[in-house]
This record gives C-alpha cells, structure tokens and sequence, in this order.
C-alpha cells in the first residue's frame, strides 16, 4: 500500500494500513462499510449518552442517541438509571417524543401500549379481548441496554458481546475521570448547562472524532481566532501558556487496546503555581485559581496532569482546556453527522462564574462561535474529497512523525501500554483507525503498528 499512484483495486476497503499509516478514503464515503460500521463498531462499544445532571430527580428523563439507536435515558423510582430504546415493541413509534421531562411511564402515541420508566410494559390496549390476556408482558418490554455510571457521565450498549465498560476504557479511565472531575477534583464535579447544542454537518463521523484523536497540526485552521485575539487566554499568538517556564510538557497519550487518546500536560512535579488562562474573564480567573489550589491538595502526584481534550473510541470528544464539553458524532449517513454537544460548568462555582463561561463558550464553540466553523469547513471539505472517484487514486495520509516519533518522559501511571509522545503528530489517529480496522475485521497489525510508531 505504500507509494503512489495505488490502484484503488489493490485495496480492501475495510483495511486501514496502519503499518504505512495510509487510509483508503472509500471508508468515508462508501454506504456499505458504514453500515458495517453501525453493527460492528457502534453495536459493540460502550457509547457516552448522557450525564447524570440531566435527571436529578426521580421520574426524570432525556432523550439522546446509541449511534443510530434512539433512546430514552430515565431516572427510576429506585434511583436507577435506565436506558430504553425508544422504539415501540408493537410496531415501532418512539414511545418518547419529548426532549426531556418528569415522567413515570411512556405512552406509545400508535396504539397506546404503555411502559414503565424501568422499561417494563405495563399497559396493554384490549389486554384480555384482544390478546387474551396471554401476551407476555415481561418479553414485550422496551429493550434496555447495559448501563455504566462513571463520574457522572452516563454510558451504554446494546451488546451483550462487549466486555464491561471499565475493560472498554482501560487506562483511558484515569483521563476520562480526570475530565469529569471538573476544575477542582471533586469526584463529580460537573454538571450540564441546560440544553445541548445540536446541528448537523456534511461529513463523515470519522473526520471529527480522528481530529480530536489529537490533531495538534490544524492549528492553521485556527490561526484567525489567534490573531484577533479571541483565544481563551485573550492573548495573541499560539502560546496560551507561558513556555518560557518549561514546567511541562504538552503529551499525546493513545491507548492502542480500546483506541481511546488524549492530550495533555503533565507538569514536571506536584504542587506547581495557577497559571491563568482567564485574563479576560477576572471573575473566573478567581476561582479557577482557587479550584487550582483545592485541586492539587486533593490530587497529590497524580494532579501534574492538566487533561486539554481527547477522543473516547468511537465518537465522543471532551475537551477541558479550561471549557468542559463533551461533542458526540451521531452518524447518520456516510456523509451526513449529527453532532451534540455538552457544555459544562463546575458544580461548585458561583453563578456568575457559571454564567460568564456559558457565554464564553457560545461565543467560543457551536455553528455560531468563533473556532468551530473552522472545523465544520474543513471537514465538509475533506468529505467532497473522499468522494472524488479520481481522488481515490490516493489514500489519505497519516504519516507524521511516523517512525520517528519524539518520546516523551515514561510516566507509568499514564498507563503501561499507551504511546505516549511530545508535540505533532498524527500517532493518535493511526491509533484511533487501528483499533476500528480491528473491530471491523480488518487485517491487525499490532506488531507492524508498533514498529511504526
Ligand atoms: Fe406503539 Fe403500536 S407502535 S403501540
Ligand atoms: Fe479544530
């Protein structure tokens, strides 16, 4: 597969080449492999669906997605938390058509069958004339998925295949914990801005979730809000924080079992001073200074990290580089995406803190902020791209820093089979597309990965 002017008949579409760190680009664009894709890769993982702010209350309920799959996320009168498929057993109808609520049974709007906010089908439209009475309730229940509650964040599958959620995340838990703990290291320390952003972008899923894998080098993309200084720090220039210090160095940490990564900075040793990044917000820069302070008490060793953002494989984004959020790729089509997003604030802070980041961020991220256009562009565009039949002639190129990769200090608690790298590079996304060649039943070239790297 190395080289160029490949012949698109030489490759297996499903076969990502990580070894050559070379992408067919059909697995963009191609109906089959996404449909493959919906069963292999979205119908075997653990998918991030909510978080438990949202139903504080008994009787509570959202609606969200599993991928493709509608459902419906509830709060029991045991204080469980289910997750229903929001989809009639009957014929179909989703049985919630709210994006929220207080309720203690679903209505189907069809013919009126009844479930319980546990799933359980409760009410049965001419139960004894129709059916006489031998329908068997506890079979025709809304299907439910396993559910893990981690620090808040609520997550599912419909797998019965899919190993428990922990081994799904692995070493990845200790960054994914580190995010939902907000600024202070609280155990669940965020909650949700009421509301989640949604709008749909014509690109295929994968082109967000690769890019938050750890795409340091689009920082061109960028470059606007930079020089206009509307950046977080309100500073102009790439640097938010100040280098010259060199208390720590920024890593891209990929964990190659579960295809999880992040990036972060791991400061060279406990205890180390706020450093502001809120010079236009005085008010938030008081408390993250304080939440710093709380923060690194209660950590000790293992509060050197700052997480800035990573990818939960498949298609959940967090990014905590001073705004909490969460951004979900619901598939739709091979070039059409939903994409959700979280804003979260620390449950611990003043409402005037809560309120001036909620406006930081509007005007920072979604369709109408300043950063986020840039990426709705670019992949929009890459899309047109992976469609182009000539285009094809080429695979797509993921060989930076292939081979010779800068090394970063070995942190062992990082976990012990993650890469762990300094600065650019694209080793996350070979990463990412290794572990979904593997789980779409590609050819694994763990050891020619390896090498690689
Ligand atoms: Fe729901 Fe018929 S589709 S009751
Ligand atoms: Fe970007």
């Amino acid at each position: 597969l190395k080289g160029q002017g490949m012949k698109r008949d030489s490759i297996d579409p499903r076969l990502v080449a990580a070894g050559s760190g070379l992408i067919d680009r059909s697995i963009f664009a191609d109906q089959e492999i996404f449909e493959q894709e919906m069963r292999d890769v979205y119908g075997k993982s653990w998918l991030f669906v909510g978080h438990t702010s949202q139903i504080p209350d008994k009787g509570d309920y959202f609606v969200s997605q599993a991928g493709r799959d509608a459902v419906v996320v509830t709060r029991d009168a045991d204080d469980r938390i289910n997750v229903l498929l929001n989809v009639c057993t009957h014929r179909g109808m989703p049985v919630c058509r709210y994006d929220k609520g207080n309720a203690k049974r679903f209505t189907c709007p069809y013919h009126g069958w009844t479930f319980a906010n546990t799933g359980d089908l409760t009410g049965l439209p001419l139960s004894s004339e129709g059916y006489g009475g031998k329908l068997d309730r506890k079979q025709w229940g809304l299907i439910k998925a396993r559910v893990a509650i981690f620090h808040g964040s609520i997550w599912a599958t419909f797998s019965d295949e899919a190993p428990s959620f922990d081994d799904s995340l692995g070493d990845m838990a200790l960054m994914l914990r580190e995010f939902m703990q907000g600024p202070d290291g609280e155990d669940d320390g965020l909650e949700t801005i009421e509301g989640i952003l949604k709008y749909e972008i014509h690109s295929n899923w994968k082109f967000g979730a690769e890019n938050n894998a750890g795409d340091l080098y689009h920082d061109v993309s960028h470059n606007s809000v930079q020089r206009v200084g509307l950046a977080l720090s309100g500073l102009r220039g790439r640097h938010v924080w100040d280098a010259d210090k060199q208390t720590f160095k920024i890593l891209n940490v990929a964990y190659p079992a579960g295809g999880h990564a992040a990036r972060v900075s791991l400061y060279d040793k406990a205890g180390r001073d706020y450093q502001s990044q809120w010079a236009m917000l005085p008010e938030v820069d008081e408390y993250f200074r304080d939440a710093h302070y709380k923060r690194q008490e209660r950590l000790g060793e293992q509060g050197r990290i700052l997480n800035r953002g990573g990818i939960v494989f498949p298609n959940i984004a967090y990014n905590s580089a001073g705004r909490w959020q969460i951004t979900m790729w619901v598939p739709r089509a091979p070039n059409r995406t939903e994409v959700w997003k979280w804003y979260f604030v620390p449950k611990s802070a003043p409402q005037a803190v809560k309120d001036a980041l909620r406006h930081y961020l509007l005007r920072y991220g979604g369709p109408t902020g300043m950063v986020e256009q840039d990426d709705i562009e670019n992949w929009a565009s890459a899309q047109i791209g992976a469609e182009s039949e000539a285009a094809r002639r080429l695979p797509m190129n993921y060989t930076l820093h292939m081979g010779h990769a800068q090394w970063a200090w070995p942190e062992p608690w990082l976990g012990e089979g993650a890469y762990v790298d300094e600065g650019v590079s694209e080793h996350a996304q070979r990463v990412f597309y290794q572990r979904w060649a593997e789980m779409m039943g590609g050819v694994v070239h763990a050891r020619e990965l390896e090498a690689s790297l």
